[in-house]
């Protein structure tokens, strides 16, 4: 840690703990977005996790903190009145010295800490098919606690993030504006999606129409975002609730099929070796089946199938829309990225449509 990390992190916690509390605070677990930190205390003090946010990536701060703030104050109640250890199965926010939850410095830097939750680990990919399970029954979990949750009391923090039809659009556009004339070397793609544009609107409309009801979503769920009981194996709590918003279970569910059943990389250039693997579909259909315990709509679990189709549909419209506007957006290493990664996804939906059988009896299967 620099100086100037070390006087940052310093001060922030001193916005939160009594001085002379702080024994060590030092850089931890692999996150990706923000900067998350250990916080060791003196005795009869426990540990933190002490994390800025980036506001880079996050740009709406008030209405993020507010969504975590309602969350876990709603599970904290909830876990409470089931008998739960609420310390231990949801984050839990610890107000700053003026009351509240999060604490702005002077350069405007946004800092949170959370009881750090003891006796507990956390996998950073899936090793085994049984890892996948785990982590579809924990996010499922999470959905039944959420079930009756108010979701359109939560602030859409990434305006249309999973709003299918407006990335048609947005790719359309790009389309007819082609500024550096890559529009003609993607025909495939582009007629790739088209004879699936109908398709794309399936979810939003049935949301619309009230045949999918809004639920709350959790927009990030992977594996690391899971803490587990350090001595049951069995999960604990879900982490990473700054993309939680109003949303549809399938895209919950049907992102983790996409990024977490495919068994080739995001970015593979040879799409021969892209295919939905049938083994990891049926681990995390069934865990987060299990999970929701019955929380979901007959509709939504129908729906289930076409939320993973949705999801890899759309990651795809929106590398192929970067790849035509000059990759502006997702982070790249070669000119062609964008146009490989959206390659993968299409390759992947198209196994999904050669194995649609398959995937909707597993979801049968698993209907609770
Ligand atoms: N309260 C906690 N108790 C124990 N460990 C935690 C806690 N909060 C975070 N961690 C650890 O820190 C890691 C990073 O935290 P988090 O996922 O919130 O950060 P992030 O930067 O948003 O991550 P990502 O790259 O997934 O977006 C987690 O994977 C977990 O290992
Ligand atoms: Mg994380």
């Amino acid at each position: 840690m620099t100086g100037s990390e070390r006087e940052q992190t310093q001060r922030a916690l001193n916005a939160f703990l009594p001085e002379g509390v702080v024994v060590s605070c030092e850089r931890f677990g692999n996150g990706h977005i923000n900067d998350t930190y250990l916080v060791e205390c003196a005795e009869g003090y426990p540990r933190y996790v002490l994390q800025r946010i980036n506001q880079g990536v996050f740009h709406n701060l008030d209405a993020l903190n507010g969504n975590v703030e309602k969350i876990t104050a709603f599970l904290r109640k909830k876990i409470i009145a089931q008998g739960g250890d609420p310390d231990r199965e949801t984050l839990n926010l610890i107000p700053a010295k003026d009351g509240r939850k999060n604490y702005v410095d002077g350069d405007g830097q946004c800092w949170r800490l959370v009881l750090y939750i003891e006796d507990s680990v956390c996998y950073e990919q899936v090793e085994k098919p049984e890892d996948f399970y785990l982590s579809g029954k924990a996010f499922g979990y999470f959905q039944r606690m959420l079930a009756d949750y108010p979701a359109e009391t939560l602030v859409e923090t990434i305006p249309h993030f999973h709003d299918t039809p407006s990335r048609l659009t947005a790719l359309w556009h790009a389309v007819s504006e082609d500024r550096y004339g890559y529009a003609g070397q993607v025909p495939v793609e582009l007629e790739f999606v088209k004879a699936r544009e109908k398709e794309c609107h399936t979810a939003m409309d049935m949301l619309a129409k009230g045949e999918l009801p809004l639920r709350v979503t959790h927009n990030d769920t992977k594996l690391n975002n899971i803490m587990f009981d350090a001595r049951t194996g069995d999960a604990l709590c879900v982490l990473d609730l700054d993309t939680i918003m109003p949303g549809l279970s399938i895209f919950d569910f049907g992102d983790a099929i996409r990024f977490g059943a495919n068994t080739a990389l995001e970015d593979e250039k040879d799409v021969s070796k892209v295919f939905l693997s049938l083994e990891l579909y049926e681990m995390f259909t069934k865990g987060f089946l299990e999970g929701c315990q019955g929380s979901l709509t007959d509709e939504e679990i129908h729906m289930l199938p076409m939320g993973a189709k949705l999801m890899t549909m759309e990651c795809g419209i929106r590398f192929l829309t970067d790849y035509l506007e000059g990759s502006v957006y997702f982070h790249t290493d070669y000119s062609e990225h964008n146009l490989v990664r959206a390659r993968t996804q299409f390759a992947l939906a198209a196994d999904m449509e050669r194995k649609w059988k398959a995937m909707t009896d597993i979801v049968e299967k698993y209907r609770v």
